[in-house]
């Protein structure tokens, strides 16, 4: 990532990631991070809500990245330790601090962190822009959420301002990028695994179409998750949600 990231605060706004594809469409290359008090109309994976107090941390960064959509694969992993690294630098305990596929947070075995990833690459193979929207839970959390969530603050009784959090999600998330080898993914996919969650354990792997256990094997060469059913069958799995439940 190049040097002299520049951010901008905003009170209130609909969501990061979307003012940060409106800059992109009027021609911003970034680098930027796009830091919002609160959102109107926060967006998770899949088209979900992302509920939006105040007090917790909203941000996107905007950049243009010299890599193809090929390329992209490893930087969900790459942003999930980047919160990870966050969470730990902020009081969280590193043993409970896990990553969730695809690229989630959790604390304690609750949703601390979501990560949406958006770009574009309209002529092909090159991106137009790479958009890295992260909400993490310092003091609010959903108590209706799909999967159980906490905050910071739960696991550390201590309250955390949003100015801290960003200050070190973007220190590390720039050390995390500017230490990557485009075109590896191995050694992240190898830390990213060491601190895995569900890993050799039965869960409910919830796609668009169906819903079923498997026993979570690990990620293959594309970030994709591998999974053995119950009667042997191996299957990869590119898009679902994966919950700790035990009924189907
Ligand atoms: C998820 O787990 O479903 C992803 C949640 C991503 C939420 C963040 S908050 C900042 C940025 N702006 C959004 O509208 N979404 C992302």
């Amino acid at each position: 990532m190049p040097h002299g990231v520049g951010a901008f605060f905003y009170e209130e706004t609909e969501s990061t990631n979307t003012l940060a594809k409106e800059m992109a469409a009027s021609g911003s290359k970034g680098p930027v991070w796009l830091v919002a008090g609160t959102q109107s109309a926060g967006r998770g994976r899949q088209g979900r809500v992302w509920t939006s107090q105040p007090g917790n941390l909203y941000c996107s960064l905007l950049f243009v990245p010299a890599l193809k959509l090929a390329d992209v694969a490893p930087i969900p992993f790459i942003t999930a330790l980047a919160v990870r690294d966050t969470f730990l630098a902020l009081g969280a305990e590193p043993s409970s601090t896990q990553c969730k596929w695809p690229n989630d947070v959790l604390l304690r075995n609750k949703k601390a962190s979501g990560v949406l990833i958006e770009s574009s690459a309209s002529g092909g193979e090159a991106l137009d822009y790479l958009v890295i929207g992260i909400g993490m839970n310092l003091v609010h959390c959903p108590d209706d959420a799909i999967f159980p969530a906490t905050t910071l603050a739960n696991v550390t009784g201590q309250v955390v301002d949003v100015r801290t959090a960003m200050t070190e999600l973007a220190k590390n998330l720039k050390a995390r990028l500017d230490a990557w080898q485009v075109g590896t993914f191995a050694p992240i996919r190898e830390e990213w695994t060491r601190h895995a969650w569900g890993l050799g354990e039965t869960r409910k792997i919830q796609t668009a179409t169906e819903s079923f256990l498997a026993t979570i094997v690990g990620l293959d060469d594309q970030g994709a998750v591998n999974v053995i059913l119950a009667d042997g069958t191996k299957k990869t799995i590119y898009v679902a949600d994966i919950f700790p439940s035990l009924a189907p």
